[in-house]
Order: C-alpha cells, then structure tokens, then sequence
C-alpha cells in the first residue's frame, strides 16, 4: 500500500493570517464548509493564531461561535488550531487557570487537534497546555520553532522532539515560520526526528523565499506524516504551497494524500472571488504574492522585515534601514538566539531599531526586553549576555523558578468585573485573552440583543 502523507488545509487560519492580515469574515467562507469536509483533508486549521484577535477586534464576531459553527459544517474532518502556549492566542504569559480553560473550552467546542508552541522553544511553557489538551481528550501537538543559529542544532531539536514526546504529545510539528528551512536541512531534520521518535512529524513551512514547495517535499521524501498547505488561490508568497500542487505531486510520486481535487477545484472557484474582492479593496497587499529571498539573506522573517522598515518609514529614518539589519542579529545573539516568532520578532527587532536611533546600544531598554531579561518569557535559548542583563536589570535577580507560578488566576477576578456581561464561561476567557477588545464586544452584544427586544415588542403590537 502507499503510504499515506496527511495534508492539513491551512486558507482559514494560516494563508488568511499571512495574506489578508486574519480579515476573512464568516460570510466568506459559510458556504464552502460542507465541501471541504469532504475533500479528504486529514485536518483543517480554522482557528488560533490571530484569528481569536481578529475576530473580536476587527470583524464583529464572537470567536467562540465561528467555531461552533465550522464544527457544526465539519463533521467529519479534525479541526485545529494553533496555540501559544503559556501565551494562549495573545502576547504576554496568562495564568494557568486561563491556559487551562481556554485548552479545555476550546476542544469543548470543537477543536481535535491543538498545536503548542512556544516561541523560545522552552517546553515548560507549553507543559500546562499540553497535560490539559491530554486530560480533555484533545490531541496535543509540540511543536518545534525554526531558526537558523549557532545553538540550534539538530541535536537540541531532536532533543525538544524527544522531551515533547516524553510529556505525551501525540505528534511534533516542525513550525517554519519563516519559509527558511531549506529543503536539505528538512530533508535532514525530518530523518533525524523519524528515527528518535515513534510519534508522527509534521511540517509546517511558508512561501516566503520560495522554497516551501522543495522543502515540504524533501520532507515527505524523510518520512514527514504530514504537511500544510493552503488552497491555490489563498497560496503562495508569504502563505503557504498549494494544496492541488503538493498533492498532485505526492500522488504521482506514488504517496497517498487522501485528498480529492476534484473538490478542491470546487473549494478554489469558491475562493477565487473571495480573494479577488480583497485585492480589490486593498485589503491583499500585491507584494506580499511575490517570492522575496531578503529572508534568507537576512534571516529574518518576512514579516518583520516589512515592520521594521514601518518603523523606521514612520519616523522617517528609512536610511538607517542598512544599519537596523546589521544591528537585528546583534540583538537577537545578545537575548541569547530566540527564534523570530511573536512575540520575539517585535521584541528583538524594535530593539534594534531603538538602538539605531539613539546611537547607543541598549540605553533605552523596552519594558518586554525586561520583562524578558527577568524571565518572564521562560527560558532563552542560550544565556543572555551579561552586559544587556546588566543594562535591563541593574541590581535586580532574574526569577529563578518558573515565573507562572506567581501569575494569580485571571478567572475569578474576570467573572466578577464582566458580572451579567459575560453569558458563558467562554466570554469571561474572551475578556482574559484581550480585555479591552472582549469588553466592548460584549457591551455592542448586548446593546443589540436590548434592540432586538424593543423590536420583538414593537412588533407583537
Ligand atoms: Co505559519
């Protein structure tokens, strides 16, 4: 029999994050739900990542209930999802009761699969959410963060594998966040983790540089389970490979995907003018189409690259833009290598340019930089270096434990703020995850359903 390559069919999460900045309504995509069930997908990435944000900030629409909803369309393909860790889907450490919950409410609602990650591949901060996403009979995915450094090794990444295997995930995931992980090293890199572990690899890369098409392939080729890839209008650039391509390719290499493209031609007409209204109305940036090397030769996501130079347009110090580069991995070796994921990118990369400006490195210091250099983040990579701990820290000691332990629960103080605002426990974990953004969407909630009252009475009369 052939063997069997999973796909993971990315457009609702990752390709709408990386294209069209997580702006896809619900309305874009109701339709074709019940169809993409039955495309043969080992698993659909619909929800995490910024789309929990995005959903509450910009779209008007309860996160919770666009879940539930996809679910109540998907019945028979696995949903998933991407988590931060200890981050859950924002940007600073929560507690574990929040970390706990939102895990634990999430499968409730639907979710299959939950893809762990943490930014500075410390497995502590992934270790409360992945014994909750166990316990609720969730299947709990590590996931392994690429970067390019000295102390990134196939050797330590084999050794993350082997203690997220130990902790009871269920499978790894290679994350490449970047599109830099050439196809040699996947190649490598996938055969290394194939022979250390007995749980499936799968791996997760962009199209950033171009080369996420190779390297996905010389991945399967070292015995990948599976991969993602997004739908072929939604793909491409800083998304994903396409779906049709890749599987197109693997079967006739002899390799089971599973996948019918019959329908995926179906789901793809279905996009096609989806996408085409948001290049219309600006919300795709051309640009972010085209293949762009600068990761490579910068080793810096796509991502950041493109807020760095709006840092510096916005200040109008664009000339300084060489220098920033050259400053970037300075930093990035001074925080001791973390991999240029949220919310290390914006920390590492702000720094840089903080130290451009003022001519002096490290004379003003960022208060996550601190917060950081405290531990407040976990464990970096590799040591930080003693002048920048001395420049952020003074006199001051670093934690020693771990510093969630000194988090309070979030919940409790949450439910009696929102009192009669929050109708369910998940609405009191939107407003943990992001206040500000929850509150006033519950408050407009409310406000319509008062309206909707006064009409239904207005109406009997
Ligand atoms: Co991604």
């Amino acid at each position: 029999m052939n063997k069997k390559v999973h796909i993971t069919e990315v457009v609702l999460r990752d390709a709408n994050q990386s294209q069209i900045a997580t702006r896809m309504p619900r309305s874009d995509f109701e339709d074709i739900l019940e169809t993409m069930d039955q495309a043969g997908y080992y698993s659909m990435e619909v929800w995490g990542g910024a789309t929990f944000d995005s959903c509450l900030r910009y779209l008007d629409e309860d996160p919770w209930e666009r879940l539930r909803f996809i679910r109540s369309r998907v019945k028979k393909t696995k949903l998933q999802m991407l988590l931060r860790g200890q981050n859950i889907l924002g940007y600073k450490h929560y507690s574990d009761d929040t970390v706990r919950a939102f895990v634990r409410k999430s499968i409730e609602n639907g979710i299959d699969i939950i893809r762990i990650f943490d930014a500075l591949n410390d497995p502590q901060n992934m270790a409360t959410a992945i014994d909750e996403c166990i316990k609720a009979g969730g299947h709990a995915q590590g996931t392994i963060c690429y970067t390019i450094s000295p102390i990134h090794t196939f050797e330590n990444y084999v050794k993350l594998g082997k203690t997220l295997e130990k902790m009871g995930c269920h499978s790894i995931c290679i994350k490449d966040m970047a599109g830099i992980m050439s196809p040699q090293v996947a190649f490598e890199l996938v055969s290394a983790l194939k022979k250390e572990l007995t749980i499936p690899v799968y791996v997760h890369s962009h199209s950033t540089t171009g080369l996420g098409p190779l390297t996905l392939m010389k991945a399967v080729e070292a015995g990948a389970d599976g991969i993602d890839t997004a739908i072929s209008i939604f793909s491409g650039g800083t998304s994903h490979p396409a779906t049709e391509s890749m599987v197109y390719a693997l079967q006739e290499m002899g390799y089971d995907t599973g996948v019918n493209v019959k329908i995926c031609s179906k789901i793809n007409e279905h996009f096609k003018p989806v996408q085409a209204r948001f290049l219309k109305e600006g919300g795709l940036n051309p640009s972010v189409l085209t293949t762009k090397i600068e990761a490579l030769n910068y080793q810096i996501p796509g991502g950041m690259l493109s807020n760095l130079i709006s840092q510096l347009t916005a200040v109008d110090k664009l000339d300084k833009l060489d220098e920033v580069l050259v400053e970037t991995p300075i930093v990035r070796s001074d925080m001791g290598y973390p991999p240029l994921v949220t919310p290390m990118s914006q920390m590492v990369g702000v720094q840089a340019v903080t130290n451009v400006l003022t001519g002096s490195r490290y004379k003003n210091i960022s208060k996550e930089v601190k917060a950081y250099c405290r531990g407040e983040y976990g464990a970096s990579p590799a040591p930080i270096n003693k002048t920048l701990m001395m420049m952020a820290l003074g006199n001051e000691k670093p934690y020693e434990g771990r510093y969630d332990d000194t988090i309070e629960p979030e919940i409790p103080a949450a439910k009696k703020y929102l009192g009669d605002l929050a109708e369910s426990e998940e609405d009191v974990l939107s407003y943990v995850a992001f206040p500000q953004q929850a509150e006033k969407f519950l408050k407009e909630r409310r406000n319509k359903k008062a309206l909707k009252v006064t009409y239904t009475i207005q109406e009997a009369d």
